[in-house]
């Protein structure tokens, strides 16, 4: 399992500053992380924004590829901006929405992830792969959570995403007895 960064329970060393912007708001309680505040007002635009989105999800058997595009162009480079972001923020193990199982799995399991991005006039095109069977179900689960999350505008925000335990061999092994 690979080491992950949990930002929003660093103790704190004063407010991140995010990508050139002030340092007012929800920096608070998220410092070592100074881009957790503008990723998050980028995610809450989205979810104010889902009536202008059209997303298509086309699942493979090694992951998925889908479409996200919007008739707003505002909106548009607001997917572009996300989608990056958070690909890097998997690269980096940059957790975020730690309290969803979900989230947590996909970024505990990020280095078996390769995702590949392309930009389209309006919005943006994604392909996530995985060959472990058990990430490969992570990566089915995720792109119906974002699908969700586009049907469901600011209501679905609040809602976690449960996920199926890890198989066996990566769970912890009980240390054995020594016998005395
Ligand atoms: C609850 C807040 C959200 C969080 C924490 C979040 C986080 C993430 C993360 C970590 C990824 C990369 C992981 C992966 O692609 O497997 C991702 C991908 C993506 N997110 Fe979000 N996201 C949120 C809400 C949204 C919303 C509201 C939208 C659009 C309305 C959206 C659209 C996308 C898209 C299009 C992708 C690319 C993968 C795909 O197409 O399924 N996300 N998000």
């Amino acid at each position: 399992m690979r080491f992950i960064q949990d930002p929003e329970h660093t103790p704190g060393m004063g407010m991140g500053r995010g990508r050139g912007q002030g340092m007012m708001g929800s920096g608070m309680g998220h410092a070592g992380d100074k881009d957790h505040m503008i990723d998050m007002d980028t995610i809450h635009a989205l979810f104010d924004n889902v009536k202008s989105i059209k997303r298509t999800v086309r699942k493979r058997p090694d992951g998925f590829e889908s479409i996200t595009e919007s008739s707003d162009q505002k909106v548009a480079s607001m997917l572009q901006g996300h989608v990056m972001a958070m690909k890097s923020r998997l690269e980096k193990g940059m957790l975020i929405r730690r309290g969803d199982p979900l989230f947590r799995a996909l970024f505990e399991n990020a280095d078996k992830i390769t995702v590949e991005v392309k930009t389209t006039p309006n919005g943006i095109r994604v392909i996530e792969m995985s060959k472990d069977p058990y990430v490969i179900k992570l990566l089915h689960l995720h792109s119906e959570a974002v699908s969700g999350f586009v049907k469901d505008g600011p209501r679905g925000m609040a809602k976690m995403h449960p996920v199926p335990p890890p198989p066996k061999e990566t769970r912890p092994q009980p240390k054995p007895k020594t016998g005395r």
